[in-house]
């Protein structure tokens, strides 16, 4: 049996009068080191994004503000999250296709990731993906 290539992540919570207050610590709550921060927002309705998956990227998704639709799938299993709260994420472990949608009015997609932007290590073809996704799950 795989491990599970993607889970929810609960985030810490301090509550206040003054605001609320979440914060991911690289190495603690979170399992990587930070080395890349990335937003998606202004995003008009009906948008898709992503649409790719990674052979060794780490990311961990969150929704800071209003909400969105993320669909993963690695070619044994596919779920789909529905990220509306600032203090939960999904963590995305590589191998896996992902597509965001369904943005709501300003959604903010805040992506925490473990390796600095490489282009090589995008799989932007489906068809490419299904393939990996056969030998990353094929037996020994
Ligand atoms: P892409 O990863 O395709 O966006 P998404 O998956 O969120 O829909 O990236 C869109 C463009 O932005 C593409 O030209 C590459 C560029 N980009 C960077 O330069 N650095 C980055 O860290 C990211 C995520 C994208």
């Amino acid at each position: 049996m795989q491990a599970a290539r993607w889970k929810i992540v609960d985030l810490p919570k301090i509550t206040d009068v003054r605001g609320n207050l979440t914060v991911i610590e690289g190495g603690a709550n979170l399992p990587f080191d930070i080395a890349r921060v990335y937003f998606i927002y202004d995003v008009p309705s009906g948008s898709t994004r992503a649409g790719h998956a990674h052979r060794r990227l780490r990311q961990l998704f969150i929704a800071l503000s209003g909400s969105f639709r993320l669909s993963l799938e690695d070619g044994r299993q596919r779920e789909s999250f529905t990220l509306k709260r600032p203090d939960s994420g999904i963590l995305v472990e590589p191998g896996v296709w992902r597509e965001i949608d369904d943005f709501s009015g300003g959604a903010v997609c805040l992506v925490l990731a473990s390796l600095r932007y490489d282009e090589s290590d995008y799989i932007r073809s489906y068809d490419d993906f299904v393939v990996y996704a056969a030998q990353q799950n094929a037996p020994g």
